[in-house]
Protein backbone atom coordinates (compact mmCIF):
# COMPACT_ATOMS: atom_id res chain seq x y z
CA UNK A 1 0.00 0.00 0.00
CA UNK A 2 1.31 3.21 -1.14
CA UNK A 3 1.53 6.16 1.36
CA UNK A 4 0.73 9.50 -0.07
CA UNK A 5 1.15 12.94 2.28
CA UNK A 6 -2.05 15.58 1.92
CA UNK A 7 -0.40 18.91 2.33
CA UNK A 8 -3.94 20.96 2.16
CA UNK A 9 -5.11 20.60 5.55
CA UNK A 10 -3.78 24.22 7.21
CA UNK A 11 0.06 22.74 6.71
CA UNK A 12 -0.44 19.67 9.26
CA UNK A 13 0.51 17.36 7.02
CA UNK A 14 -1.80 14.20 6.48
CA UNK A 15 -0.37 10.63 6.32
CA UNK A 16 -3.36 8.83 4.25
CA UNK A 17 -3.28 5.71 2.79
CA UNK A 18 -3.90 4.78 -0.66
CA UNK A 19 -5.87 1.93 -2.09
CA UNK A 20 -6.51 2.66 -5.60
CA UNK A 21 -4.08 4.27 -7.80
CA UNK A 22 -6.30 7.19 -9.18
CA UNK A 23 -6.99 9.50 -6.80
CA UNK A 24 -10.84 10.57 -6.90
CA UNK A 25 -12.24 13.34 -5.46
CA UNK A 26 -14.65 14.11 -2.65
CA UNK A 27 -16.96 17.19 -2.48
CA UNK A 28 -18.23 16.99 1.17
CA UNK A 29 -20.41 19.28 2.90
CA UNK A 30 -23.05 19.29 5.61
CA UNK A 31 -25.94 21.11 7.26
CA UNK A 32 -27.49 21.11 10.73
CA UNK A 33 -25.79 20.73 14.20
CA UNK A 34 -21.84 19.84 14.95
CA UNK A 35 -22.80 16.17 14.78
CA UNK A 36 -22.99 16.36 11.41
CA UNK A 37 -19.86 18.34 10.89
CA UNK A 38 -18.31 15.66 12.63
CA UNK A 39 -19.37 12.85 11.19
CA UNK A 40 -18.34 14.25 7.61
CA UNK A 41 -14.62 13.97 9.04
CA UNK A 42 -15.32 10.53 9.89
CA UNK A 43 -16.74 10.09 6.26
CA UNK A 44 -13.80 12.04 4.87
CA UNK A 45 -11.32 9.98 6.44
CA UNK A 46 -13.09 6.61 5.93
CA UNK A 47 -12.85 7.81 2.15
CA UNK A 48 -9.23 8.76 2.24
CA UNK A 49 -8.58 5.22 2.61
CA UNK A 50 -10.33 4.59 -0.36
CA UNK A 51 -8.19 6.89 -2.65
CA UNK A 52 -10.69 10.03 -2.16
CA UNK A 53 -9.19 13.74 -1.66
CA UNK A 54 -11.37 16.01 -0.26
CA UNK A 55 -12.11 19.40 -3.31
CA UNK A 56 -13.49 22.68 -2.42
CA UNK A 57 -14.91 22.69 -5.85
CA UNK A 58 -18.28 20.86 -6.48
CA UNK A 59 -17.54 21.37 -10.12
CA UNK A 60 -13.88 19.01 -9.90
CA UNK A 61 -16.10 16.46 -7.87
CA UNK A 62 -16.08 12.57 -8.79
CA UNK A 63 -18.58 12.02 -5.17
CA UNK A 64 -20.70 14.70 -3.92
CA UNK A 65 -21.69 13.81 -0.40
CA UNK A 66 -24.14 15.47 1.81
CA UNK A 67 -24.72 15.35 5.39
CA UNK A 68 -28.51 16.26 5.70
CA UNK A 69 -30.38 17.48 8.56
CA UNK A 70 -34.30 16.74 9.25
CA UNK A 71 -35.21 18.78 12.47
CA UNK A 72 -36.98 21.37 11.37
CA UNK A 73 -38.94 21.35 7.43
CA UNK A 74 -36.88 24.46 6.20
CA UNK A 75 -33.30 22.32 6.90
CA UNK A 76 -34.90 19.77 4.59
CA UNK A 77 -35.71 22.36 1.72
CA UNK A 78 -32.38 23.90 2.10
CA UNK A 79 -30.73 20.17 0.91
CA UNK A 80 -33.67 19.80 -1.49
CA UNK A 81 -32.38 23.10 -3.33
CA UNK A 82 -28.31 22.07 -3.10
CA UNK A 83 -29.86 18.37 -4.91
CA UNK A 84 -31.04 20.71 -7.79
CA UNK A 85 -27.11 22.74 -7.69
CA UNK A 86 -25.90 19.32 -7.95
CA UNK A 87 -28.11 18.44 -11.21
CA UNK A 88 -26.78 21.31 -12.97
CA UNK A 89 -23.15 20.66 -12.18
CA UNK A 90 -24.29 16.75 -13.46
CA UNK A 91 -25.39 18.00 -16.58
CA UNK A 92 -21.88 18.78 -17.05
CA UNK A 93 -19.75 16.18 -14.98
CA UNK A 94 -22.41 13.09 -16.15
CA UNK A 95 -20.11 11.04 -14.16
CA UNK A 96 -20.52 12.66 -10.74
CA UNK A 97 -22.42 10.37 -8.22
CA UNK A 98 -24.30 11.85 -5.35
CA UNK A 99 -25.10 10.63 -2.29
CA UNK A 100 -27.04 11.64 0.81
CA UNK A 101 -25.95 10.95 4.71
CA UNK A 102 -27.26 12.02 7.54
CA UNK A 103 -30.72 12.45 8.75
CA UNK A 104 -32.68 13.14 6.02
CA UNK A 105 -30.80 9.65 4.71
CA UNK A 106 -31.96 8.15 7.52
CA UNK A 107 -35.92 9.79 7.90
CA UNK A 108 -36.33 9.14 3.62
CA UNK A 109 -34.45 5.85 3.57
CA UNK A 110 -35.40 4.82 -0.15
CA UNK A 111 -37.86 6.99 -0.92
CA UNK A 112 -34.80 9.86 -1.71
CA UNK A 113 -34.20 7.59 -5.11
CA UNK A 114 -37.68 8.08 -5.82
CA UNK A 115 -37.96 11.80 -5.15
CA UNK A 116 -34.69 12.68 -6.16
CA UNK A 117 -33.79 11.36 -9.28
CA UNK A 118 -30.33 12.58 -9.08
CA UNK A 119 -29.22 10.68 -5.59
CA UNK A 120 -27.01 7.72 -6.49
CA UNK A 121 -26.30 6.53 -2.85
CA UNK A 122 -28.28 6.97 0.51
CA UNK A 123 -26.15 6.30 4.13
CA UNK A 124 -27.73 6.59 7.29
CA UNK A 125 -25.70 8.05 10.17
CA UNK A 126 -24.79 4.86 11.81
CA UNK A 127 -23.83 3.35 8.25
CA UNK A 128 -20.75 5.43 6.94
CA UNK A 129 -18.28 2.11 7.48
CA UNK A 130 -20.00 0.44 4.72
CA UNK A 131 -19.30 3.61 2.49
CA UNK A 132 -16.51 1.65 0.48
CA UNK A 133 -19.10 -0.98 -0.68
CA UNK A 134 -21.62 0.96 -1.05
CA UNK A 135 -19.75 2.78 -3.17
CA UNK A 136 -18.55 -0.06 -5.19
CA UNK A 137 -22.38 -0.72 -6.27
CA UNK A 138 -22.54 2.77 -7.33
CA UNK A 139 -19.56 2.38 -9.40
CA UNK A 140 -21.27 -0.53 -10.97
CA UNK A 141 -23.86 1.18 -11.56
CA UNK A 142 -26.27 0.49 -9.39
CA UNK A 143 -28.02 2.92 -7.00
CA UNK A 144 -26.92 1.67 -3.25
CA UNK A 145 -28.79 2.30 0.47
CA UNK A 146 -27.64 1.55 4.00
CA UNK A 147 -29.81 2.98 6.89
CA UNK A 148 -29.47 0.23 9.60
CA UNK A 149 -28.89 2.04 12.67
CA UNK A 150 -26.79 0.31 15.04
CA UNK A 151 -26.23 -0.64 19.03
CA UNK A 152 -22.33 -0.32 19.21
CA UNK A 153 -21.35 2.21 16.38
CA UNK A 154 -19.53 5.13 17.98
CA UNK A 155 -16.85 5.44 15.31
CA UNK A 156 -14.52 5.57 18.00
CA UNK A 157 -11.32 3.68 16.31
CA UNK A 158 -11.46 6.60 13.42
CA UNK A 159 -9.66 9.70 13.41
CA UNK A 160 -11.18 12.11 11.30
CA UNK A 161 -9.69 14.60 8.60
CA UNK A 162 -10.46 18.00 9.76
CA UNK A 163 -11.86 19.14 7.10
CA UNK A 164 -12.30 23.01 6.46
CA UNK A 165 -10.22 23.50 10.35
CA UNK A 166 -8.86 26.89 11.45
CA UNK A 167 -5.90 24.70 13.36
CA UNK A 168 -7.33 25.58 16.67
CA UNK A 169 -10.53 24.33 17.51
CA UNK A 170 -11.65 20.69 16.95
CA UNK A 171 -14.87 18.60 18.20
CA UNK A 172 -14.73 15.19 19.15
CA UNK A 173 -17.96 12.76 19.57
CA UNK A 174 -18.38 11.20 22.63
CA UNK A 175 -22.01 9.92 22.22
CA UNK A 176 -24.49 9.11 19.72
CA UNK A 177 -27.99 9.10 19.57
CA UNK A 178 -30.53 10.34 21.85
CA UNK A 179 -33.07 8.28 24.44
CA UNK A 180 -35.14 11.21 25.27
CA UNK A 181 -37.71 10.88 23.28
CA UNK A 182 -38.61 14.70 23.42
CA UNK A 183 -42.35 14.68 21.58
CA UNK A 184 -41.49 17.42 18.60
CA UNK A 185 -38.15 15.72 17.94
CA UNK A 186 -37.13 13.71 14.93
CA UNK A 187 -33.38 12.97 16.69
CA UNK A 188 -34.45 9.51 18.54
CA UNK A 189 -36.23 8.12 14.86
CA UNK A 190 -32.90 9.40 12.77
CA UNK A 191 -29.92 8.86 15.11
CA UNK A 192 -31.02 5.72 16.88
CA UNK A 193 -30.75 4.84 20.63
CA UNK A 194 -27.68 6.30 22.75
CA UNK A 195 -24.60 4.92 23.16
CA UNK A 196 -21.03 6.00 24.42
CA UNK A 197 -17.82 6.23 23.41
CA UNK A 198 -15.29 4.54 25.26
CA UNK A 199 -13.21 7.03 27.04
CA UNK A 200 -9.49 5.71 25.81
CA UNK A 201 -10.47 6.23 22.32
CA UNK A 202 -11.62 9.82 23.20
CA UNK A 203 -8.47 10.57 25.71
CA UNK A 204 -6.21 9.19 22.48
CA UNK A 205 -8.09 11.22 19.93
CA UNK A 206 -7.62 14.68 22.04
CA UNK A 207 -3.85 13.50 22.93
CA UNK A 208 -3.47 13.87 19.11
CA UNK A 209 -5.19 16.86 18.54
CA UNK A 210 -3.04 18.28 21.70
CA UNK A 211 0.20 17.37 19.59
CA UNK A 212 -1.55 18.70 16.15
CA UNK A 213 -1.22 21.74 18.45
CA UNK A 214 -5.10 22.49 18.64
CA UNK A 215 -6.11 24.63 21.53
CA UNK A 216 -9.87 24.05 22.37
CA UNK A 217 -11.48 20.73 21.89
CA UNK A 218 -15.66 20.71 21.98
CA UNK A 219 -17.26 17.24 23.28
CA UNK A 220 -20.20 16.70 21.09
CA UNK A 221 -23.46 14.77 21.90
CA UNK A 222 -27.29 14.76 21.46
CA UNK A 223 -26.97 14.65 25.32
CA UNK A 224 -23.70 14.46 26.85
CA UNK A 225 -24.49 14.53 30.47
CA UNK A 226 -25.68 11.37 29.73
CA UNK A 227 -22.69 10.26 28.60
CA UNK A 228 -21.76 6.55 30.15
CA UNK A 229 -19.08 4.03 29.30
CA UNK A 230 -19.09 0.74 31.19
CA UNK A 231 -17.68 -1.26 28.25
CA UNK A 232 -19.94 -0.69 25.79
CA UNK A 233 -23.44 -1.44 24.87
CA UNK A 234 -26.51 1.06 25.07
CA UNK A 235 -26.89 3.26 27.93
CA UNK A 236 -30.67 1.82 28.40
CA UNK A 237 -28.88 -1.62 29.67
CA UNK A 238 -26.74 -0.15 31.93
CA UNK A 239 -28.85 -1.87 35.14
CA UNK A 240 -27.72 -5.07 33.52
CA UNK A 241 -24.45 -4.58 33.27
CA UNK A 242 -22.12 -6.72 35.93
CA UNK A 243 -20.98 -5.30 39.52
CA UNK A 244 -17.67 -4.97 38.42
CA UNK A 245 -19.13 -3.14 35.22
CA UNK A 246 -21.07 -0.53 37.29
CA UNK A 247 -17.67 0.41 39.83
CA UNK A 248 -15.72 0.91 37.02
CA UNK A 249 -18.22 2.94 34.99
CA UNK A 250 -16.99 6.05 33.71
CA UNK A 251 -19.83 9.08 33.82
CA UNK A 252 -19.78 12.18 32.05
CA UNK A 253 -18.49 14.35 35.36
CA UNK A 254 -15.33 11.49 35.42
CA UNK A 255 -14.55 12.04 31.73
CA UNK A 256 -14.86 15.87 32.04
CA UNK A 257 -12.50 15.91 34.77
CA UNK A 258 -10.12 13.37 32.97
CA UNK A 259 -9.84 15.40 30.03
CA UNK A 260 -9.31 18.45 31.83
CA UNK A 261 -6.40 17.08 34.31
CA UNK A 262 -4.40 15.56 31.57
CA UNK A 263 -4.23 18.60 29.15
CA UNK A 264 -4.49 21.49 31.93
CA UNK A 265 -3.42 23.94 28.92
CA UNK A 266 -6.28 23.07 26.67
CA UNK A 267 -9.38 24.90 26.97
CA UNK A 268 -12.36 22.24 26.89
CA UNK A 269 -16.29 22.65 25.98
CA UNK A 270 -19.01 20.58 25.59
CA UNK A 271 -22.95 20.62 24.07
CA UNK A 272 -25.85 20.23 24.52
CA UNK A 273 -26.64 19.59 27.77
CA UNK A 274 -30.08 18.51 28.76
CA UNK A 275 -31.22 19.83 32.06
CA UNK A 276 -32.91 16.67 33.03
CA UNK A 277 -29.46 14.94 33.05
CA UNK A 278 -27.15 17.67 34.36
CA UNK A 279 -25.63 16.57 37.74
CA UNK A 280 -24.21 18.90 40.02
CA UNK A 281 -20.87 17.01 39.78
CA UNK A 282 -20.29 18.23 36.46
CA UNK A 283 -20.84 21.72 37.63
CA UNK A 284 -17.95 20.99 40.37
CA UNK A 285 -15.90 19.38 37.82
CA UNK A 286 -16.71 22.71 35.70
CA UNK A 287 -16.02 25.01 38.46
CA UNK A 288 -12.54 22.85 39.26
CA UNK A 289 -10.64 22.83 35.98
CA UNK A 290 -9.81 26.54 35.20
CA UNK A 291 -9.50 25.39 31.52
CA UNK A 292 -12.98 24.23 31.28
CA UNK A 293 -14.82 26.96 29.76
CA UNK A 294 -17.59 29.14 31.72
CA UNK A 295 -20.49 28.21 29.80
CA UNK A 296 -23.47 25.72 29.35
CA UNK A 297 -25.72 25.70 25.94
CA UNK A 298 -28.92 24.28 28.41
CA UNK A 299 -31.89 24.39 26.18
CA UNK A 300 -35.28 24.70 27.63
CA UNK A 301 -38.06 24.36 24.75
CA UNK A 302 -40.84 26.30 26.72
CA UNK A 303 -41.08 27.68 30.11
CA UNK A 304 -44.88 26.58 30.77
CA UNK A 305 -45.42 23.79 32.58
CA UNK A 306 -48.15 22.01 30.58
CA UNK A 307 -45.87 22.69 27.58
CA UNK A 308 -42.50 20.87 28.79
CA UNK A 309 -44.96 17.79 29.77
CA UNK A 310 -46.52 17.82 26.68
CA UNK A 311 -42.95 17.46 24.76
CA UNK A 312 -41.94 15.10 27.33
CA UNK A 313 -39.37 17.29 28.60
CA UNK A 314 -39.00 15.27 32.01
CA UNK A 315 -38.36 18.27 34.48
CA UNK A 316 -40.12 21.29 35.16
CA UNK A 317 -39.70 25.23 35.19
CA UNK A 318 -39.31 25.01 38.77
CA UNK A 319 -36.45 22.38 38.54
CA UNK A 320 -34.76 24.12 35.72
CA UNK A 321 -34.56 27.56 38.14
CA UNK A 322 -32.92 25.55 40.87
CA UNK A 323 -30.72 24.22 38.50
CA UNK A 324 -29.85 27.56 37.16
CA UNK A 325 -29.31 28.89 40.48
CA UNK A 326 -27.39 25.69 41.34
CA UNK A 327 -25.14 26.80 38.44
CA UNK A 328 -24.62 30.30 39.24
CA UNK A 329 -23.86 29.68 42.73
CA UNK A 330 -21.21 27.38 42.22
CA UNK A 331 -19.73 29.43 38.96
CA UNK A 332 -21.40 33.06 39.23
CA UNK A 333 -19.38 33.85 36.00
CA UNK A 334 -20.69 30.51 34.20
CA UNK A 335 -22.69 31.82 30.42
CA UNK A 336 -25.84 30.34 29.38
CA UNK A 337 -27.30 29.91 26.79
CA UNK A 338 -31.08 28.66 25.61
CA UNK A 339 -33.00 26.62 22.83
CA UNK A 340 -36.69 27.83 22.56
CA UNK A 341 -39.64 26.85 20.41
CA UNK A 342 -42.50 28.86 19.92
CA UNK A 343 -45.84 27.53 18.63
CA UNK A 344 -45.90 23.97 19.82
CA UNK A 345 -49.05 22.36 19.78
CA UNK A 346 -51.92 23.97 22.45
CA UNK A 347 -49.27 26.78 23.07
CA UNK A 348 -51.59 29.78 24.94
CA UNK A 349 -50.50 33.11 25.18
CA UNK A 350 -50.32 32.16 28.91
CA UNK A 351 -47.48 29.54 28.02
CA UNK A 352 -45.73 32.22 26.13
CA UNK A 353 -46.25 34.69 28.92
CA UNK A 354 -44.33 31.87 31.14
CA UNK A 355 -41.31 31.13 28.31
CA UNK A 356 -41.28 35.05 28.32
CA UNK A 357 -40.81 35.43 32.50
CA UNK A 358 -38.78 32.17 32.59
CA UNK A 359 -36.25 34.27 30.28
CA UNK A 360 -36.44 37.14 32.28
CA UNK A 361 -35.62 35.17 35.46
CA UNK A 362 -32.42 33.86 33.43
CA UNK A 363 -31.19 36.46 31.32
CA UNK A 364 -29.41 34.18 28.95
CA UNK A 365 -26.31 35.43 27.01
CA UNK A 366 -27.66 34.17 24.43
CA UNK A 367 -30.05 31.74 22.50
CA UNK A 368 -31.26 29.83 19.17
CA UNK A 369 -35.35 30.33 19.11
CA UNK A 370 -37.65 28.45 16.60
CA UNK A 371 -41.19 28.43 15.48
CA UNK A 372 -42.38 24.61 15.87
CA UNK A 373 -41.88 22.87 12.62
CA UNK A 374 -44.10 19.32 12.80
CA UNK A 375 -41.69 17.04 11.55
CA UNK A 376 -43.13 13.37 10.61
CA UNK A 377 -43.23 10.36 12.98
CA UNK A 378 -42.69 11.69 16.05
CA UNK A 379 -45.27 11.44 18.97
CA UNK A 380 -46.34 15.35 18.59
CA UNK A 381 -47.15 14.28 14.95
CA UNK A 382 -49.32 11.58 15.35
CA UNK A 383 -51.14 12.92 18.67
CA UNK A 384 -51.69 16.47 17.92
CA UNK A 385 -53.03 18.99 16.14
CA UNK A 386 -50.32 21.45 14.89
CA UNK A 387 -52.47 23.87 15.48
CA UNK A 388 -51.02 27.14 16.01
CA UNK A 389 -51.32 29.49 13.06
CA UNK A 390 -48.10 30.62 11.29
CA UNK A 391 -48.33 34.28 12.06
CA UNK A 392 -48.80 33.74 15.57
CA UNK A 393 -45.70 31.50 15.85
CA UNK A 394 -44.08 34.06 14.33
CA UNK A 395 -45.42 36.61 16.32
CA UNK A 396 -43.92 34.46 19.43
CA UNK A 397 -40.81 33.84 17.80
CA UNK A 398 -39.85 37.90 17.31
CA UNK A 399 -41.38 38.59 20.32
CA UNK A 400 -38.71 36.02 21.91
CA UNK A 401 -36.19 37.29 19.68
CA UNK A 402 -36.41 40.46 21.14
CA UNK A 403 -36.36 39.73 24.63
CA UNK A 404 -33.04 37.60 23.98
CA UNK A 405 -31.60 40.14 22.56
CA UNK A 406 -32.56 42.55 25.46
CA UNK A 407 -30.56 40.20 27.35
CA UNK A 408 -27.70 39.52 25.41
CA UNK A 409 -26.64 43.05 25.52
CA UNK A 410 -27.27 43.16 29.11
CA UNK A 411 -25.07 40.26 29.59
CA UNK A 412 -22.12 41.75 27.18
CA UNK A 413 -22.14 45.14 28.93
CA UNK A 414 -21.38 43.88 32.15
CA UNK A 415 -18.21 42.68 30.34
CA UNK A 416 -17.52 46.35 29.49
CA UNK A 417 -14.47 47.30 31.54
CA UNK A 418 -13.13 43.60 32.47
CA UNK A 419 -10.12 42.09 30.98
CA UNK A 420 -10.96 38.79 29.45
CA UNK A 421 -8.43 35.67 27.81
CA UNK A 422 -9.61 35.30 24.46
CA UNK A 423 -8.68 32.87 21.84
CA UNK A 424 -7.60 34.07 18.52
CA UNK A 425 -9.17 31.83 16.51
CA UNK A 426 -9.77 33.67 12.79
CA UNK A 427 -9.98 36.89 11.14
CA UNK A 428 -12.66 39.30 12.25
CA UNK A 429 -15.55 39.15 9.49
CA UNK A 430 -15.62 42.74 8.99
CA UNK A 431 -11.90 44.07 9.35
CA UNK A 432 -8.92 42.31 8.06
CA UNK A 433 -7.19 44.13 10.76
CA UNK A 434 -8.91 43.00 13.34
CA UNK A 435 -8.90 39.30 14.95
CA UNK A 436 -12.10 37.13 16.08
CA UNK A 437 -12.24 34.69 19.28
CA UNK A 438 -13.88 33.40 21.69
CA UNK A 439 -13.99 34.03 25.67
CA UNK A 440 -14.26 31.64 28.06
CA UNK A 441 -17.97 32.23 28.22
CA UNK A 442 -18.18 31.88 24.19
CA UNK A 443 -18.98 35.28 23.76
CA UNK A 444 -17.25 36.52 20.75
CA UNK A 445 -14.67 39.62 20.97
CA UNK A 446 -12.83 41.39 18.12
CA UNK A 447 -9.93 43.84 18.90
CA UNK A 448 -6.78 44.71 16.21
CA UNK A 449 -4.16 42.38 15.85
CA UNK A 450 -0.97 44.09 16.66
CA UNK A 451 1.74 41.02 17.05
CA UNK A 452 -0.65 38.40 17.77
CA UNK A 453 -1.69 35.56 15.77
CA UNK A 454 -4.17 32.65 15.61
CA UNK A 455 -4.27 30.19 18.22
CA UNK A 456 -3.04 32.57 21.03
CA UNK A 457 -4.19 33.30 24.49
CA UNK A 458 -4.56 36.75 24.73
CA UNK A 459 -6.01 39.28 27.47
CA UNK A 460 -8.61 41.80 25.91
CA UNK A 461 -9.69 44.54 27.85
CA UNK A 462 -12.88 45.37 26.62
CA UNK A 463 -14.32 48.65 25.69
CA UNK A 464 -17.60 48.57 23.90
CA UNK A 465 -20.26 45.74 22.91
CA UNK A 466 -22.76 45.25 20.31
CA UNK A 467 -25.90 42.85 21.12
CA UNK A 468 -23.33 39.59 19.84
CA UNK A 469 -19.57 40.97 20.11
CA UNK A 470 -17.57 42.63 22.39
CA UNK A 471 -15.04 44.85 21.37
CA UNK A 472 -11.80 45.87 23.00
CA UNK A 473 -8.14 45.40 22.46
CA UNK A 474 -5.11 42.81 24.02
CA UNK A 475 -2.98 43.87 26.80
CA UNK A 476 -0.27 41.06 26.37
CA UNK A 477 -0.74 37.26 26.01
CA UNK A 478 -2.57 35.10 28.84
CA UNK A 479 -0.01 33.11 31.08
CA UNK A 480 -2.04 30.20 28.89
CA UNK A 481 0.20 29.98 26.26
N1 LIG B 1 -39.46 22.31 15.46
C1 LIG B 1 -38.74 23.40 15.83
N2 LIG B 1 -37.59 23.32 16.49
C2 LIG B 1 -37.13 22.10 16.82
N3 LIG B 1 -36.03 21.72 17.50
C3 LIG B 1 -36.01 20.38 17.56
N4 LIG B 1 -37.10 19.87 16.93
C4 LIG B 1 -37.81 20.93 16.49
C5 LIG B 1 -39.02 21.06 15.77
N5 LIG B 1 -39.76 20.00 15.42
C6 LIG B 1 -35.08 22.65 18.11
C7 LIG B 1 -34.99 22.43 19.61
C8 LIG B 1 -33.67 21.76 19.77
C9 LIG B 1 -32.87 22.36 18.65
C10 LIG B 1 -31.66 21.59 18.26
O1 LIG B 1 -33.79 22.42 17.59
O2 LIG B 1 -35.01 23.68 20.25
O3 LIG B 1 -33.08 21.98 21.04
FE1 LIG C 1 -30.19 17.82 12.19
FE2 LIG C 1 -30.58 16.96 14.62
FE3 LIG C 1 -29.82 15.31 12.75
FE4 LIG C 1 -28.17 17.12 13.72
S1 LIG C 1 -29.03 15.43 14.79
S2 LIG C 1 -28.43 16.62 11.62
S3 LIG C 1 -29.58 18.83 14.06
S4 LIG C 1 -31.72 16.38 12.85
Amino acid sequence: MEKIIDETKQGQPLVLDQKKENQRKLFIESYGCQMNFSDSEIVASILAKEGFNTTQRLEDADLVLVNTCSIREKAEQTVRKRLEKYNAVKKINPKMKVGVLGCMAERLKSKFLEEEKIVDLVVGPDAYKDLPNLIEEVDAGRNAVNVILSKEETYGDISPVRLQSNGVSAFVSITRGCDNMCTFCVVPFTRGRERSRDPQSILEEIDDLVAQNFKEITLLGQNVDSYLWYGGGLKKDFDKASEFQKATAVNFAKLLDMVAAKHPKLRLRFTTSNPQDMTLDVIHVMAKHKNICKYIHLPIQSGSDRILKEMNRLHTRQEYFELIDNIKNIIPECAISQDIITGFPTETEEDHQDTLSLMEYVKYDYGFMFAYSERPGTLAERKMDDDIPEEVKKRRLSEIIEVQRKHSEYRHRAFIGQTLEVLIEKESKKSNAHWSGRTTQNTVAVFPKEEYKIGDFVMVRIDECTSATLLGEAIGYSDNN
